[in-house]
């Protein structure tokens, strides 16, 4: 089985997945990102690897080939890696981490008969600290021989993988993306009304922490609808609509979000979705006199 492995686009994720490699007996190759310092910096954080800004054969040297690129830009580095090796893909594994992506991206190389496929560990990868992975899932996609190396670098790693079809990729990320980045937005902007009112910016991490601690708790113990708590879930509609006036000197997006996932709360929290939604929406009405 393959044991060595270059990274092409080694940012958060590819410095990241790479250290952790290293450290179980993975020999790290060429790690190319767009810069010499950049690439120098990836190699130290990595704490092996030899540094590249830009495409090299020495990529080809290694049996398995990370592409952790931004999405947007796998695509090109697929058809920069094929024409860099022609006939020497055959038999490498080329795998990139794109969540909604697929290996369908990597067709340039597989076309030199290349093993292609993604790995995507639903985790979030900041940069400054390698996140946990024992444990973590790690949607794994490719050609039988793309599965099975991706499977063993899962594993090495701690993660658990889980196969998925190509097509599922989309949906799988989006699922993702709404707990993971989408959450941030709303606590962002919960920290932005407190402090509209006089919170400093630590209060307002100190209030909402907890609350939100608490309720994946409560979401992981009793499941959604046990856990569910606020006035929608009450049916306290008169104070919906007080939230709505709370929001009049914000940003639109403020009450837009609000009302958009009051209805979406509606929809998968609600044992009575339809009446819940029309009341939504009748407070919404009320609170602005009639205007939507
Ligand atoms: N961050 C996450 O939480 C997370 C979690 C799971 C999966 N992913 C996936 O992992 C991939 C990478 O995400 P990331 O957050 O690690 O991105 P990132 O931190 O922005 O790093 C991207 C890296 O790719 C390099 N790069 C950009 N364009 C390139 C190109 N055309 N050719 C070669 N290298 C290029 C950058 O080089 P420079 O350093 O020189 O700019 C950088 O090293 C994405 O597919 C993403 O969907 C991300």
């Amino acid at each position: 089985m393959a044991s060595s492995i270059a990274i092409v686009g080694a940012g958060r994720v590819g410095r990241g997945l790479a250290h952790r490699l290293h450290r179980v007996g993975w020999q790290i190759g060429a790690v190319v990102t767009r810069s010499k310092s950049t690439a120098r910096i990836a190699v130290q954080k990595i704490g092996a690897g030899a540094a590249y800004s830009a495409p090299t054969r020495q990529i080809l040297s290694a049996e398995v080939v990370l592409i952790t690129t931004p999405d947007d830009a796998v695509a090109e580095v697929a058809t920069d890696l094929a024409e860099l090796g022609g006939k020497e893909w055959r038999g490498k594994i080329v795998l990139h981490t794109s969540g909604a992506l697929d290996r369908r991206v990597l067709a340039p190389l597989a076309d030199f008969d290349a093993s292609t496929g993604s790995l995507h560990p639903l985790q979030t990868f900041s940069g400054r600290a390698v996140p946990e992975l024992e444990g973590v899932v790690v949607a794994v996609e490719g050609n039988r021989a793309a599965l099975r190396v991706a499977r063993k670098i899962v594993r090495a790693l701690g993660g658990i993988p889980v196969t998925l079809r190509g097509r599922d990729k989309p949906a799988y990320h989006a699922a993702g993306v709404l707990v993971a980045g989408h959450a941030l937005a709303l606590v962002e902007a919960a920290t932005l009304v407190l402090m509209s009112i006089g919170f400093t910016r630590r209060q307002s991490n100190r209030s909402l922490l907890p609350l939100m601690r608490q309720m994946l708790v409560n979401f992981e113990r009793l499941g959604p609808r046990l856990a569910w708590t606020g006035p929608l879930s009450r049916g306290d509609y008169e104070t919906i609509a007080l939230h709505r006036q709370a929001f009049r000197s914000f940003p639109r997006e403020f009450s837009d979000a609000y009302l958009a996932l009051s209805m979406l709360a509606a929809r998968v929290l609600s044992p009575n979705p339809e009446l819940t939604e029309s009341k939504v929406q009748n407070a919404w009405k009320q609170s602005s006199g009639g205007r939507t």
